[in-house]
Parts: structure tokens; sequence; C-alpha cells
């Protein structure tokens, strides 16, 4: 997949830019506040129709104007967003697409937001989040499934409070809940096993080639692990009474965790920044992998802040693991660390306060 062109009017600190991409890597370059995260929060914005950064779309807009928009040409077809007063829009090829989940995901994209290493550091909700994003692109029945088990969780902690309230409530409507909860519960738990033993075929090399270190693994921590269901039925079973007092459901895939480890140790606790930040670009890189097999093409990848933290070595040893068939965009304050060949098949973006200014050196 290639985004070749990108038009903004009015959208953060660019008043109005076009621009012409490589279909290999792009570089975008500039001092810290210039709009090197604007451009790229653009494309994403493009292709999810909301930010990764904020979650009220006025912000997006540039200073006092009133309508923002994004146009790019993605696999030569043309795809649109304005945001005005009325709302937001989106267009495919000049046709208004009435709802916003019939646009989503048709441009699939891959970031690494510095903010991702709270993917590590966090509690364990934000690692369900990342989950549950990644899953529901590559699985359309994944999010009606999650939906679903929501609800049945808020019928389920609902009924437990009327329980403890009126003692001689049937039990029957609440095995009922159960029985539903474990149902969806599993198959879940499935998908989410899948997705991450997929991501352990790959993550360990890909962050060995960055790091030179052996061992990465991802440990999947769920209360369904190895189980049937009528073990499962008996851990309800025996969380009732705990339940009932807390008006609360303690046993689900709504507690489920991933844990990085580098051989026994838990990176959490245990790794270093650089660390850190190598594991979860080897978790995207492992990603593009999936998504290749899945749907047959290479989503965009979108690297912000890549270099921060991280020696020269690494830096091209990650160089070294994107391909040239995948457009990848890499935002940096600047190029001293990376090696002279990887410049010679790029495009450079200069950014200066919303100006941007071009430079190619594609072969
Ligand atoms: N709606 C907006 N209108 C105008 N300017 C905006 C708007 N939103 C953000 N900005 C400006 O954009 C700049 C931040 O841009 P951005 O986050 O892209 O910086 P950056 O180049 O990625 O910097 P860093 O290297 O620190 O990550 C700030 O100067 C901010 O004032
Ligand atoms: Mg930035």
């Amino acid at each position: 997949m290639q985004i070749r062109d990108l038009k903004l009017v009015n959208f953060r600190n660019y008043k109005k830019v076009d621009l012409q991409f490589s279909k290999h890597l792009n570089l975008i370059i500039g001092k810290n506040g210039m709009g090197k995260t604007n451009l790229i929060e653009a494309i994403y914005v493009l292709a999810l129709t909301k930010s990764f950064r904020v979650s009220v779309d006025n912000i997006l807009i540039f200073n006092d104007e009133v309508n923002l928009k994004i146009e790019g040409n993605v696999d030569n077809k043309n795809y649109e967003l304005l945001l005005t007063k009325e709302g937001k829009k989106v267009k495919i090829n000049k046709t208004n697409i009435l709802r916003l989940s019939d646009y989503i995901s048709k441009i699939n994209v891959i970031l690494f937001n510095p903010n991702d290493l709270r993917i590590i550091k966090d509690t364990p909700s934000v690692r369900r989040k990342m989950l549950n994003i990644e899953i529901s692109q590559l699985n359309n029945l994944y999010l009606k499934q999650l939906q679903n088990y929501n609800r049945i969780i808020k019928q389920r902690n609902s009924y437990l409070k009327a329980m403890s309230i009126n003692g001689n409530a049937s039990k029957d409507y609440l095995d009922i809940l159960t029985n539903k909860l474990i149902e969806v519960g599993l198959e879940i738990y499935d998908k989410r096993r899948e997705f991450i033993e997929k991501i352990n075929t790959e993550i360990a090399n890909l962050f060995f080639k960055i790091t030179n270190l052996e061992g990465l693994k991802v440990c999947y921590e769920s209360d369904y692990q190895d189980m049937t269901k009528e073990g499962l039925l008996k851990l309800y079973k025996k969380s009732f009474d705990r339940d009932m007092m807390f008006g609360q459901t303690h046993i689900g895939i709504h507690h489920d965790d991933i844990v990085f480890k580098l051989n026994a140790a838990n990176l959490k606790d245990y790794g270093s920044e650089g660390q850190q930040k190598n594991t979860i670009i080897a978790w995207k890189l492992a990603e593009i992998a999936i998504f290749y097999e899945k749907k047959e093409s290479y989503p965009i990848l979108i690297l912000d802040d890549l270099f921060s933290e991280l020696d020269k070595e690494k830096i091209n040893n990650i160089l070294n693991l994107l391909r040239d068939d995948i457009q990848t965009f890499i935002t940096t304050t600047e190029l001293d660390n990376i090696d002279k060949k990887y410049l010679q098949n790029c495009k450079i973006f200069r950014i200066n306060e919303g100006q941007v200014e071009e430079d190619t050196n594609e072969k």
C-alpha cells in the first residue's frame, strides 16, 4: 500500500501544503516543534479518521480557522477527509461515504509513536487496547465479539448487584449470562492467542537483529488459558461470592495481559529505555509480516521520532530491517547517525514551522 501524495489545508500548523512521497523511504526532518509529528498524524487521520494524539478533532484545525481538509492518493484511489462545523465527512474518489466504518481501514497503517512506550510501562488496559486495535484491523468479526462481550459483562455486573440487594433473585439468569460470557470470551481468547503466537514467530529474530540480544518473548496471560468451558464454569462458581460482594465479574478476558520477557526477566522492570523501545519497534515490524499474510499487501509504516534514545548501531540495524517495498515514513531531528547508504534512495522533507522543502535522492 502506498500513499503517493498528500494535500493539507488548515491541518495543525500547516496552512496549505502539497507533497509528493517516495514509494520507499520518506525522511521527515526538523527541529522540535516544527511539525514533523503533525505531518505523519495527517496520514494517520486520513486512514483512520481519528488522531492517535488527541480525542477532540477540533484541535487538529489550524489556529482560528473553522475547516480542515486532508486529501491523498493511495493505490490509485483518492481519499478525502473534511472537518467542518457540521462534523466529519469522508470521500473515496469524490463520492461521500456515509458511514465512517465503511471508510476506516481501507488505508492500512502501522504506526510507532514514542507514546507507545506506555505499552510496556503502563497498566494492562493499555496493552489490551493495543491488541484490540491491531487484531480488529485484521479481523472484522473481532470488534463485534468484543462489543458483545462488554455488553454481557455489563449485564452480568448489574444482575450481580441486583442479586445482592434482593437475596431471593434467581441464579438461573446469572448462569445464562455466565455461559454466554464464556462462549464469546473463548472466541476472543482464541484470536488473541493466535495473534500473539504469530508475533512470537517473528519478534525474537527481529529484536535480535536490532539489539544482538536473544530470548525476547511475548507471554499472554489470561484466566482463559488452557481452560475448557467446564473448567471455566467452575472458576466462575468459585468466584461467585466475591463477584456478588463487589457487583463485578472478576474472571474473564477483560483482565488479560501481555508480558514482554527477555529470557526470564520482565522488561517492564528490567529493560533499559532503549531495550523497551526496540521491543515495541520489533513488535510493529512483526505485525507487518502478519498483515502481509492476511491481506497480501504491506501496510504503510510510520515511525515517529524513531531515533531518539537509540545509539547509532541500533538505528542502522533498524534501517537495515526496513524493506524497500514497504513505504516508510520516519521523523527525526537530525540525519547525523544514519549511514549514507540509507539516504541513497529516499525522499527528504525538511520542515520549518509548517513550511516543507522537498529534497529527493530517489534513484
Ligand atoms: N491546531 C494547530 N494550529 C496551529 N499550530 C498547531 C496546532 N496544533 C499544534 N500546532 C503546533 O505544532 C507544533 C508541534 O508540532 P509537532 O508535534 O509536529 O512537532 P515535531 O516537529 O514533531 O516536534 P518534536 O521533535 O518535538 O516531536 C507546535 O509548535 C504547535 O504549536
Ligand atoms: Mg514529534
